[in-house]
């Protein structure tokens, strides 16, 4: 006969059960992050934070990493830009790594975990996502199986593109893109290619992911030259066909941004959208073992 279940009262919290094999969430907890859709009002950003044209809120992060993962667990960023990731893991009591291209946000994601008090170990690198795993045991993480992964990609050439958000950010002399080199793969040419060299990407990442462990992609489809290219889609499908390493695709979660103007786009003269949301697509590691 099979054992009853003890469950530990969190008062508000509901009850948890000590078998979960993913996370100190209760059962309540765990349902409403199940939802495939929510809407996020960030913070405002500091002046450090603001500079990178494209980060992502902590708050978002942690409610991911919380779901993904036990205290404890190691976490990767392969594109970690300041580090929101990496300060959500650190404030969970999370380990984690961020690997990032560019000095000057990598400068900052260690300036703002240096101000932090973290009990877990947390820590950004600089270099390619290109070469990952050399870069993660160059750093001394080389024997690290990660438990989850969640990142944020360049969106392929969308911040080459002189719209009136990014002239906005110009006036202020703010980042509009990235930087110039030719390993940033926001300044890869050919859609297909950045496609391909994404997926090459997400091959490395299968290798330092424990087998059963999840991998979250924040990226979007994208309006550009008259059209929209569906990178979120074609990211989905492009990592499910790599052979052996080929990830399953679980679910998107789709974050609503409510809290972004509306701008006149296209008005009187022919349809140009408002994409105020973005998707947040799960994906796991799943071998036979
Ligand atoms: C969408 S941003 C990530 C923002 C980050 N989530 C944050 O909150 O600050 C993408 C980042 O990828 C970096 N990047 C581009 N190509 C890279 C590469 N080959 N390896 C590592 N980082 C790269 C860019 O410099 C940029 O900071």
């Amino acid at each position: 006969m099979n054992k009853k279940t003890e469950f530990i009262d969190l008062g508000e919290r509901g009850r948890y059960n000590p078998k979960n094999k993913l996370n100190d969430l209760t059962g309540k907890e765990w349902i409403k992050f199940t939802k495939s859709w929510f809407i996020h009002r960030p913070k405002k950003r500091n002046d450090d934070e603001i500079l990178h044209p494209a980060k992502f809120p902590e708050s978002l992060v942690k409610d991911f990493i919380e779901f993904f993962t036990k205290t404890n667990g190691w976490v990767l960023d392969p594109f970690s830009g300041t580090g929101s990731a990496l300060i959500a893991a650190g404030e969970l009591n999370r380990n984690a790594v961020g690997i990032e291209l560019q000095k000057k946000y990598h400068s900052i994601s260690e300036k703002r975990i240096a101000a932090s008090n973290f009990r877990s170990s947390v820590k950004s690198v600089m270099g390619s996502a290109f070469n990952l795993k050399k870069v993660l045991e160059q750093n001394g993480f080389g024997e690290i199986k990660f438990d989850y992964v969640i990142t944020s990609p360049p969106y392929w050439n969308q911040l080459e593109r002189n719209n009136i958000r990014q002239k906005d950010r110009k006036e202020k002399g703010l980042d509009t893109f990235y930087s110039a080199e030719p390993e940033d793969i926001g300044n890869v040419k050919e859609y297909e290619e950045f496609i391909e060299k994404q997926a090459q990407i997400f091959d490395q990442v299968y290798g330092v992911l424990k087998n059963r462990g999840y991998l979250t992609i924040i990226t979007n489809n994208i309006y550009f030259n008259g059209r929209l290219y569906p990178l979120a889609y074609d990211t989905a499908i492009s990592l499910t066909r790599r052979g052996k390493k080929s990830w399953i695709l679980k679910d998107e979660k789709i974050w609503l941004q409510d809290d972004k103007p509306l701008i006149a786009l296209g008005i009187n003269n022919a349809w140009v959208g408002n994409r105020h949301h973005q998707y947040c697509l799960i994906f796991r590691k799943e071998e036979n073992e």
